[in-house]
């Protein structure tokens, strides 16, 4: 006999949503999570305890599509113990493999797009009967009125572009998150507001070529100075800009308004001119050196990083070679560096490779390591100054230490101090350094605005993870 369970009845169903790829996603997933509430669902932190389980996913690489099959695989041996859990895919490899999923992965109950998230609810009741397919892209799509789902940080990720127009040749992302469209600057301002009263300190503004914020009058010069004036909002950072976007006006609210903080990140992806065009990144080497040139005449404090893809389609040995010179050049704080995947649907995937694994794997080893140098090197030079940290909380390493970001976005270590918690601004001096990390000590504290009163730190805060 079935006992009637009220608790059972009025219970919301569970949803546990795992994320892979970029800030987009990241950014996509508390999208996720706002309409999904909204419907009904509460989210879990393990999957075993789920009702619905997805996975927002990425396709820029191969090895993104390997990971996220080989997981799906792992749950969906919870799904034959409890065949009424449903298992579904979400984001850009969705988009790219589609239908063709359904036959990779039969478990799979739903497979949804990125520009579909405000239909969720709906499929999710139609993946009871049958598995969904709903890749439909929407040039309109930027979720306006979508209150997303904020974790409690200091930092919060704020999407005001969606999909990208570039076509580089490399690039699956155009194809995966459609054409290029920018959130009203009123809605990306709200919600900076909203931020605000959550006591968030820093906005980092979110698209696939930031800079290239467009919307009616507003451009991105516009939108900056806009989230900037929000009171509360302490730092503003944006990703990624691309360099052909990166105009002097941009440049000169860099520079104008405090609350910018020095850092960029500007993938150059290549030190050839040739490859460049290959790629087409629509820019010379001698433009991205004069860029950085402007950019550090405007900026004297700023921390600049890269992406860098090795062994594309055509790059030879001295093309490489013109790469490790320009990194040695520029003198990147730190660079993000891949092998070159091919990727259907792009323009390069129909030219094939003509670099192999294994000098790809050379060339990347090579990168690394020039990088790692060049990255230890001037984080050492910064030993004896002093720099203004937003503590983020506990350090993940170390007994009674905290971390947070310098203004160059360098990760601060400094030992746990009464009164200092997550929030809270300190200043710090500056006392070792890796390649990635730099170890300091406080050199003074500053009250957190009047909102937010100093605390104590708290076991949690300083126990490490
Ligand atoms: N192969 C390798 N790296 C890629 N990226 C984008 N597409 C590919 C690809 N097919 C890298 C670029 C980009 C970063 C987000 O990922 O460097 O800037
Ligand atoms: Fe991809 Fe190029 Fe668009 Fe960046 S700018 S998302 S690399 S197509």
């Amino acid at each position: 006999m079935t006992s009637f369970d009220p608790s059972r009845q009025a219970a919301r169903p569970a949803v546990y949503l795992e994320t892979y790829g970029c800030q987009m996603n990241a950014a996509d997933s508390q999208l996720v999570m706002g309409i999904l509430r909204r419907a009904g669902y509460q989210r879990v932190e393990q999957p075993e305890q789920a009702d619905v389980i997805l996975l927002n996913t990425c396709a820029i690489r191969e090895h993104a599509e390997e990971r996220v099959l080989g997981r799906l695989s792992d749950l969906a041996r919870l799904r034959s113990r409890r065949p009424e859990l449903k298992l579904g895919l979400l984001g850009c490899m969705a988009q790219h493999k589609r239908q063709a999923l359904l036959k990779k992965a039969p478990h799979l109950d739903l497979v949804a797009g990125p520009d579909t998230y405000c239909r969720l609810p709906q499929m999710l009741r139609q993946a009871s009967f049958d598995p969904i397919v709903d890749v439909q892209l929407n040039r309109d799509e930027t979720y306006a009125g979508v209150v997303p789902e904020y974790e409690h940080a200091v930092r919060a990720y704020v999407t005001v572009m969606r999909g990208c127009d570039e076509f580089c040749a490399f690039c699956v992302v155009p194809y995966v998150r459609g054409r290029e469209r920018g959130v009203l600057p009123g809605a990306v301002v709200d919600e900076v507001r909203a931020l605000a009263r959550r006591e968030v300190r820093e906005v980092v503004l979110l698209g696939q070529t930031v800079n290239a914020y467009r919307h009616d009058a507003v451009d991105f010069g516009e939108l900056l100075r806009m989230v900037c004036a929000v009171d509360g909002i302490e730092r503003v950072r944006f990703t990624s800009p691309h360099p052909r976007f990166m105009s002097a006006s941009i440049i000169e609210v860099m520079a104008a308004e405090p609350k910018v903080q020095p850092y960029l990140h500007l993938p150059v992806q290549s030190g050839s001119d040739r490859v460049l065009q290959a790629m087409a990144r629509g820019y010379r080497v001698d433009e991205y050196r004069a860029l950085v040139d402007r950019l550090r005449t405007a900026l004297p404090e700023l921390a600049l990083s890269t992406d860098i893809i090795v062994g594309f389609h055509g790059e030879d040995e001295g093309d490489f070679e013109e790469t490790l010179a320009l990194m040695r050049e520029v003198s990147f704080d730190s660079a993000f560096i891949f092998k070159y995947s091919r990727r259907e649907h792009t323009k390069a995937y129909k030219l094939g490779d003509t670099v192999s694994e294994a000098e790809k794997a050379g060339r990347l080893c090579a990168a690394i390591a020039l990088q790692e140098a060049i990255s230890l090197a001037r984080n050492q030079r910064l030993i004896g100054r002093q720099f203004s940290v937003l503590t983020e909380g506990a350090a993940r390493r170390g007994n009674r230490m905290l971390s947070g970001k310098t203004p160059q976005f360098k990760t601060a270590v400094f030992p746990a101090t009464h009164g200092v918690g997550p929030g809270d601004t300190v200043l710090v001096r500056v006392e070792s350094a890796t390649s990635h990390s730099l170890g300091a000590a406080l050199a003074q504290t500053r009250a957190g605005p009047p909102h937010a009163p100093p605390r104590e730190v708290s076991r949690a805060d300083v126990s490490g993870v």
